[in-house]
């Protein structure tokens, strides 16, 4: 089943004040299906099976990326399999990777597959500036030649690519899931240094090395990669999404309400969860299944988002949303992108308190928040708001939500289950 533009609606009418309680199954995550689909690139005449693939607008976005370069792709239930001729193209689609950033994931695969790679300039995007440099850098060090030409990034390689010794001058996780793809199919041994550790990351490798690649230190700062010339059919399961599992446990919070999530190790968020904690949540953890419910009033906490195992900056505005109701001053710095703040006025326009000087967000709790029109300013950011909504008294409609649905997999009726009263406004 594919998710398409006019399954999904663009403004929801929620009726807030809710609380919510129960318990919700956690989707495959997001950003970790994006990069080992991807990975399927490298395949020459074999086949990638993944499961737990959420169906998600992204997840559709890389689907149609991979077959408008040649590659088979079926999709049902969450299970994907990705068949790679092969002659494949190296040229990616300028309309899907405008649609999406994350697209620049294709550059490592393709270069190392094809010897070649056209991708259009994903362009700047919401949360700031996005630069593509490391990955272009390493490339460069692997013996890549890279030109940009007409808005687009052309890499080429007189046959095989060169392990090399990077180091990113930042823990960037696209650029260490590109430069860690590039360097299966290349000659010799790459070292990537200041490597991000994201559990991504590590559900990335352990695809590569099923499909034959010799990769080892994923998860720590340097990640070994010897090359290989040909990688074989494989079949791996996405992990759960640490941040869809965050969203719903703040939710059921702000709510003052109890929800539990299940399929998801606490140990992907702990961060989070030490946070949680901090402000007075009470959080049961069993296995695979974490509680975290409302017992007392909220009480303020500070954070800065960082590289894993740090507190996520994708996590951030939800963060920001549970703590507008926590009593005191709270603090949230956003130390990954330059421009991750901007629904701090819609967040006020619902009765928040918040001031934003010089990417540092001072948060005042307060004891309630009401109802108001707002916008869904990006993914996490209209999640945020969607709790918001949930914990004011009254009705909020928010809009813009083409953002949320491409990365929160039945929202809707995930939230009812749990006992929210919304519906879809025309
Ligand atoms: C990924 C996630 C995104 C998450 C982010 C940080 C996916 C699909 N997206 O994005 O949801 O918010 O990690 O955890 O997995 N940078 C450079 N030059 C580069 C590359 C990055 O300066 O060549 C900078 C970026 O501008 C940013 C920081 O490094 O300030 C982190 O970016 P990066 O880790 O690369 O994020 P993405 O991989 O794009």
């Amino acid at each position: 089943m594919e998710v398409k533009d006019e399954m999904l609606p663009d403004k929801l009418l929620i009726h807030g004040g809710r609380k919510l309680n129960g318990t919700i199954d956690v989707q495959g995550a997001k950003n970790s299906a994006l990069p080992v689909i991807a990975s399927a690139l490298l395949l020459c005449d074999e086949t990638l099976t993944l499961g737990a693939v959420p169906h998600l607008y992204d997840i559709n976005t890389m689907k149609q990326l991979l077959e408008s370069l040649g590659a088979q792709v079926s999709f049902e239930n969450h299970h994907m399999k990705i068949y790679v001729p092969e002659k494949i193209s190296y040229n990616a689609s300028v309309e899907l990777v405008r649609k999406m950033r994350a697209s620049s994931i294709v550059l490592g695969p393709l270069t190392a597959r094809c010897g070649k790679c056209l991708l259009p300039l994903p362009g700047g995007c919401d949360l700031g500036d996005r630069p593509l440099d490391f990955h272009l850098k390493a490339l460069t060090k692997m013996g890549a030649e890279v030109e940009l030409s007409h808005g687009s990034i052309i890499t080429s390689v007189n046959g095989r690519l060169k392990g090399a010794d990077v180091r990113f001058d930042f823990p960037s996780v696209g650029a260490t899931q590109n430069i860690m793809m590039a360097a299966t199919l290349a000659e010799g041994t790459t070292y990537i240094d200041n490597a991000a550790k994201e559990p991504e990351i590590v559900n990335l490798a352990d695809t590569l090395r099923l499909m034959g690649a010799d990769i080892k230190g994923d998860g720590t700062e340097t990640i070994r990669v010897i090359g290989t010339e040909k990688l074989h059919s494989a079949k791996n399961t996405i992990m759960p999404d640490r941040i869809e599992a965050i969203t719903y446990l703040l939710a059921g919070v702000m709510t003052e309400g109890a929800v539990c999530v299940r399929g998801i190790d606490s140990n992907l968020f702990s961060a989070v969860l030490d946070k949680m904690a901090d402000a007075g949540v009470c959080l049961d953890i069993f296995k695979n299944e974490i509680t975290a419910k409302y017992v007392t009033p909220l009480k303020n906490t500070s954070i800065k988002t960082m590289p894993f195992p740090g507190f996520p900056t994708d996590a951030q505005p939800q963060f920001m949303a549970f703590l507008t109701k926590a009593q005191g001053i709270s603090i949230v710095e956003e130390s990954i992108f330059n421009n991750r703040l901007n629904h701090v006025d819609d967040f006020n326009a619902m009765g928040a308190d918040v001031r934003v000087t010089d990417n540092i967000a001072y948060i005042t709790g307060v004891s309630s928040l009401h109802g108001a029109s707002v916008h869904s300013f990006n993914l996490r950011a209209g999640a945020a708001m969607i709790m918001m909504g949930l914990a004011a008294h009254g009705d909020t409609i928010v809009s813009d939500l083409k953002h949320v649905w491409r990365g929160y997999e039945n929202l809707i009726p995930k939230l009812r289950s749990l006992g929210a009263e919304l519906e879809i406004y025309e």
